[in-house]
């Protein structure tokens, strides 16, 4: 029998995310994306279409990747959650302290220009390599079908898909890497290799974290 839950009333959760306890009392409609955007300030999850059409908000729960806007809170109560915030190595505070080999991936392809639909992949590659370590260039576009783009063309992040895989299977590309390690290691006038340099009227690209420049 479906239980009747007034629009108003709030329910307690709890949930771990990017390995942080996390307890609220929060709206019984409150979506997973609001809470994690507007309750914890985790704004890296973007919310775009906002009826499970673009992909912009997913996040991993329990590492399945769920369209965040479609899940409300209280369903995510008891559960592991991982935003693109934590999806590389987090320092003491819980902050992002290095980027994991999906995220090096799109740096190194430039697979962003905007960065809207940025974390949306990014998690969705994470949950989809999880699954398909090694996925031909066939298996990289089904893996991202899910989700929308408006400026790349794809072709750039089907790349860094395989990329990112090269990476997870390189021991040693897998490495931590560090934010501060990789501007001191990479001169201005020397891109990392596949990397696209922007056409006149694009915007820069935003950092491989998700976050809008
Ligand atoms: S905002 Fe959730 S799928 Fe578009
Ligand atoms: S919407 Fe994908 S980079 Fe702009």
């Amino acid at each position: 029998m479906t239980e009747k839950v007034s629009a108003g009333e709030r329910r307690e959760v709890a949930m771990t995310v990017n390995a942080v306890h996390r307890s609220a009392a929060v709206e019984a409609r409150r979506t997973l994306s609001d809470y994690l955007r507007h309750d914890l300030g985790l704004t890296g999850t973007h919310v775009g279409c906002e009826h499970g059409v673009c992909g912009a908000c997913t996040v991993l729960l329990d590492g399945e990747p769920v369209r965040g806007c479609l899940v409300f809170a209280v369903s995510a109560d008891g559960h592991r959650v991982t935003t693109v915030e934590g999806l590389g190595q987090l320092d003491e505070s819980g902050d992002p302290a290095s980027l994991s080999p999906v995220q090096r991936a799109f740096r190194d392809c430039h697979a962003l220009q905007c960065g809207f639909c940025t974390p949306g992949f990014l998690t969705t590659i994470t949950a989809g390599l999880a699954t398909n370590p090694h996925p031909t260039r066939e298996q990289a576009v089904e893996m991202i079908a899910g989700n929308l783009c408006r400026c790349t063309g794809y072709q750039n992040i089907v790349d860094a898909v395989l990329r990112a895989a090269e990476l997870m299977s390189d021991p040693d590309a897998a490495q931590p890497d560090r934010f501060a390690e990789d501007a001191d290691a990479a001169p201005a006038d020397d891109p990392p290799a596949g990397r696209r340099d922007s056409r006149p009227g694009e915007s820069e690209p935003s950092s491989a974290d998700g976050t809008p420049a």
